[in-house]
């Protein structure tokens, strides 16, 4: 067996399974198994947060019949935020997997390809220890692009207006509607569509650099052209 071909090959096969499985599966769970799971509530922060304001001052009609009308008194007023983006995170994830986002969108940015050019720091094992993530939703299919660093990237009117039409947008985009979302216009987003956005800009608000594309030092091919260098090629 050792001296054929396919026997080394047979060997070398399990050694790599083996080795895999060790560096995928058993080393994360070793060093990430004492982390206490995290509650949708505990990963509401302060960027998410001004998201979910920005909702509550866009559309402050349907925001007030979907979600409902903060507490006069400050402090009650914070943990009602709080509170309500919560509950709006956890519907949205339910959207996204019902909706079947994930057969387009990963969630996972990977140590390979130059993905941290496109799309902001690799994917860390701790990011997806906590309630909105069971069932982890990495994804296998890029469609469209990631989706774990989209947090901030857009603002919420960019968001309900690709939602209601991603054509409008994005030409030619394969994306589909979501009129559901929406009271029949995209300044009307209902609950699924409150819910959708504040999960999307929920996504890499964790991340030190949020939104991350401000960070993002472009290439040189796409540094704009200076004024002088212009009128040389003029
Ligand atoms: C059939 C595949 C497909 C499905 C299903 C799909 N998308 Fe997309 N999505 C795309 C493609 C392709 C793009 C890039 C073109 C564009 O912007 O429309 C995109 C773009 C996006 C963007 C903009 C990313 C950016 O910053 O440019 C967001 C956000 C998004 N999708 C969220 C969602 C959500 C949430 C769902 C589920 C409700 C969803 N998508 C369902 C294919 C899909």
């Amino acid at each position: 067996m050792f001296e054929s071909k396919s026997g080394v090959f047979f060997i070398a096969g399990l050694f790599f399974f083996v080795f895999a499985f060790l560096s995928n599966a058993l080393v994360p769970i070793l060093m990430y198994q004492h982390l206490p799971e995290q509650t949708a509530l505990e990963v509401v922060n302060a960027n998410a947060r001004y998201q979910f304001e920005d909702l509550a001052q866009r559309y402050p009609e349907q925001f007030k019949q979907h979600i409902g009308t903060p507490p006069e008194d400050l402090q009650e007023a914070d943990k009602w935020y709080d509170e309500q983006c919560a509950e709006m995170l956890k519907l949205g994830r339910d959207i996204y997997v019902g909706e079947g986002c994930w057969h387009c969108h990963s969630q996972f940015v990977r140590p390979v390809s130059n993905e941290e050019e496109r799309w902001g720091p690799v994917s860390r094992s701790e990011e997806y220890q906590n309630e909105l993530q069971r069932p982890v939703l990495f994804g296998t299919r890029r469609v469209g692009p990631d989706l774990c660093r989209e947090g901030g990237r857009r603002s919420n009117d960019w968001h309900a207006v690709h939602f209601f039409k991603p054509e409008s947008l994005s030409q030619g985009s394969p994306m589909p509607e979501y009129p559901w979302f929406f009271d029949g216009t995209p300044d009307k987003p209902n609950a699924r569509g409150l819910a959708i956005m504040t999960y999307i800009q929920w996504l890499g608000s964790w991340q030190q650099s949020y939104p991350y594309y401000e960070a993002y030092v472009p290439s040189a091919l796409q540094a704009p052209v200076a004024a002088d260098e212009t009128d040389a090629a003029e």
